[in-house]
């Protein structure tokens, strides 16, 4: 892998100006690591190699990606955009990152699966290994394809996040999204503490980990449960009212998708590194008493 010459690692985020980015550039810069941003578009090979060749970064952090807006059923009526990120994009990037030997973490999604008979709710969780079973989307379809090629790139680390959680009540956070639908469905999903996970992701990427890892914390917590902890910690006269999947259904675009995620494999990796990953009701209750904390309402 690349090393500038310098012994520093320097890291570059592509996708600079999305959320989860904002999130990694600021750890990165507390930590005091060289880190920059880029806005590339990640299909353009001639503008991607000029950036790699201009900022020489030893690792990209890979947090590009069409998802839509307001959410993901925009991309049932974008698809040439949603392949042209998603995919050609996404391998792209990787590939330009191969070739230049600097390694590559891709901010992935874990929503390529949802509950089956080998997988029901309450029953073991989908591994790095289990082929994704959701197509119901079209932003996750894209999502399940690339990451079968980009899996064989020997730069790659891929990061299965799941419905991101933050420490404040920004649009993107999952916490905000269902306290402010009309109805919400309750099944128990892996979710992604922010907070939590991206710290690791740096470790990752600074010990050059490839392969796929499901990137959550461990468990599953229902819809109810999350906003039950948001009710009792952040907000006394929060109400909601739920829905089943198949009213859902008739408001929505394109299918979600509900699953756990196993991160046996994620927490031993982590274990070699000192490192921990709460149990997600512990760290939503964290999550949400630094939120307090903070005067968020
Ligand atoms: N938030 C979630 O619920 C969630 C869950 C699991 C996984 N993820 C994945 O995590 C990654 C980051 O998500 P996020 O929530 O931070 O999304 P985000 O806020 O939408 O940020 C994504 C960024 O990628 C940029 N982008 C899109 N296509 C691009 C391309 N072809 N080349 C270069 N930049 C491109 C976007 O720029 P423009 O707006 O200019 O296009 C945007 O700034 C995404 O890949 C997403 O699929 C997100």
């Amino acid at each position: 892998m690349a090393t500038n010459g310098t012994g520093a690692n320097r890291f570059l985020i592509w996708g600079g100006k999305g959320w989860v980015a904002g999130h990694l550039e600021t750890i990165l810069k507390s930590q005091g690591k060289q880190v920059f941003t880029t806005t590339v578009r990640m299909e353009d090979r001639e503008s991607v190699k000029a950036e790699l060749d201009k900022i020489k970064p030893t690792h990209v952090l890979n947090c590009a990606g069409c998802t839509g807006r307001p959410n993901v059923d925009w991309c049932e009526d974008h698809k040439e955009e949603t392949i042209r990120s998603n995919v050609i994009g996404t391998l792209n990037l990787t590939d330009c990152c191969y070739l230049a030997g600097i390694h590559c973490t891709v901010f992935a999604t874990g929503c390529i699966y949802h509950y089956d008979n080998a997988h029901p709710i309450g029953g073991p969780g989908f591994k790095e290994t289990d082929p994704s079973n959701f197509t119901g989307s079209f932003y996750s379809e894209t999502k399940g394809h690339v990451e079968e090629v980009i899996r064989n790139y020997t730069n790659c680390l891929v990061l299965r996040l799941r419905m991101p959680v933050s420490d404040d009540l920004h649009p993107r956070n999952f916490v905000t999204k269902i306290s402010k639908y009309e109805r919400v469905v309750d099944i128990p999903n892996s979710n992604t503490i922010l907070t939590d996970l991206l710290p690791a992701s740096i470790l990752m990427a600074e010990h050059s980990d490839t392969g796929v890892y499901n990137f959550t914390n461990p468990g599953a917590i229902s819809h109810n449960e999350v906003l039950t902890l948001f009710k009792e910690i952040i907000r006394p006269d929060f109400t909601w009212k739920n829905f089943t999947v198949e009213e859902q259904a008739k408001v929505i675009k394109a299918g979600r998708s509900n699953c756990l995620l196993d991160t046996t494999k994620l927490e031993k990796k982590l274990k070699e590194y000192s490192c921990s990953v709460p149990e997600i009701h512990e760290s939503y209750r964290r999550c949400f008493e630094r939120m307090k904390a903070a005067g968020v309402k």
